[in-house]
């Protein structure tokens, strides 16, 4: 997932994904051109959307990115 890529590279976003991926805690959120949403792998799921719902700032195009592998 995108946050495997942040984790395995040390990435240093502060907070971002403190739930390491159990759909907890939408810090993760992320926001993607169009183009890109559309070409995302796959849809999100209803667990995914729920959790998005309790994303600060959420637009048509963003994904929590432990979910997009
Ligand atoms: Fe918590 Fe993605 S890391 S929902």
């Amino acid at each position: 997932s995108i946050l495997d890529i942040v984790v395995n590279n040390e990435i240093d976003l502060d907070g971002y994904g403190a739930c390491e991926g159990t759909l907890t805690c939408s810090t993760c959120h992320l926001i993607f051109p169009k183009d890109v949403y559309d070409n995302l792998p796959k849809k999100p799921a209803e667990e995914e959307m729920d959790m998005l719902d309790l994303a600060h700032e959420l637009t048509d195009t963003s994904r929590l990115g432990c979910q997009i592998i």
